[in-house]
């Protein structure tokens, strides 16, 4: 195995898209989802995978480590995103943006530290504008996003010796089945397409590795969420 990936929330919108991508690019792919994907590719391994729970956290490395012990490119993906002002949000509804948004990047890359390949690994996260911006009815989001953005930077930190390459991707609203959950109608139109999503992520994975990209913000140029 040359090249290997992991992307978490491989079975829907861009984790789906990425990992489709990754292998056409050469890569062996451990995608990680709850539901499965449909990819049928030798180099894909569909893996469970709930990263709100330390088992399973585990159990997919477990996984991962039959089949090799240095991971390249991790693609923190996974996430969940629900719309409600935040009188009518439930304490639960809340706190599962932490777990998933937050809580499940920390397992994950807990336990991706031995996998690490110093000078190589490349961690590409999927944030959103939302880490820096509070938009209205989507408080859990946001605090999510803005936690795992403060974990992402200590992390940094800690893993420097390593040198390990961090991306966080800022990117606005994108067309993905994300906003088929949300019970409202949207301006689909006025979104990023995936395509225009994976064009950005494309040029940072392909770029010369001594060059950082700390953060991208990018969103469609006529599209609301700015
Ligand atoms: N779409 C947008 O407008 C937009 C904008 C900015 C950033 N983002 C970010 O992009 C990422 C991908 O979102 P998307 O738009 O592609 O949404 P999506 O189509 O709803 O896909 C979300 C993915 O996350 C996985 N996931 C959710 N909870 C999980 C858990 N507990 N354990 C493992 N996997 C879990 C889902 O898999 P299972 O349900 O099968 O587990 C699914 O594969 C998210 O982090 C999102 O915040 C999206």
């Amino acid at each position: 195995m040359e090249k290997t990936a992991i992307v978490t929330g491989s079975s829907s919108g861009l984790g789906l898209e990425i990992s489709q991508s990754l292998l056409d690019q050469g890569f062996t792919v451990f995608g990680g989802s709850r539901s499965g994907t449909s990819i049928e590719h030798d180099n894909f391994y569909d893996v469970e995978l709930d990263i709100t729970s330390e088992e399973s956290v585990m159990e997919f490395y477990e996984t991962v480590r039959e089949f090799t012990e240095d991971i390249h490119l991790f693609v923190n993906n996974a996430g969940i995103c629900h719309m409600s002002p935040v009188i009518e949000m439930s304490t639960s509804v809340f706190e599962e943006h932490l777990a998933t948004n937050t809580v499940g990047p920390f397992l994950m890359f807990k336990y991706l530290a031995p996998f690490i390949v110093p000078t190589e690994t490349h961690i590409i996260s999927v944030l959103s504008a939302a880490a820096h911006y509070g938009y209205p009815n989507v408080s859990g989001y946001s605090a999510s996003k803005f936690g795992q953005r403060g974990l992402i930077e200590s992390l940094k930190k800690e893993w420097k010796n390593h040198q390990v390459r961090f991306t966080n991707l800022c990117p606005g609203a994108i067309d993905t089945p994300l906003w088929d959950k949300m019970g409202m109608t949207f301006a689909r139109d006025k979104m990023l397409s995936i395509d225009e999503f994976m064009s950005v992520f494309n040029f940072v994975l392909n770029s010369p590795r001594r060059i950082q990209f700390p953060e991208i913000t990018f969103l469609n140029k006529d599209g609301f969420l700015e």
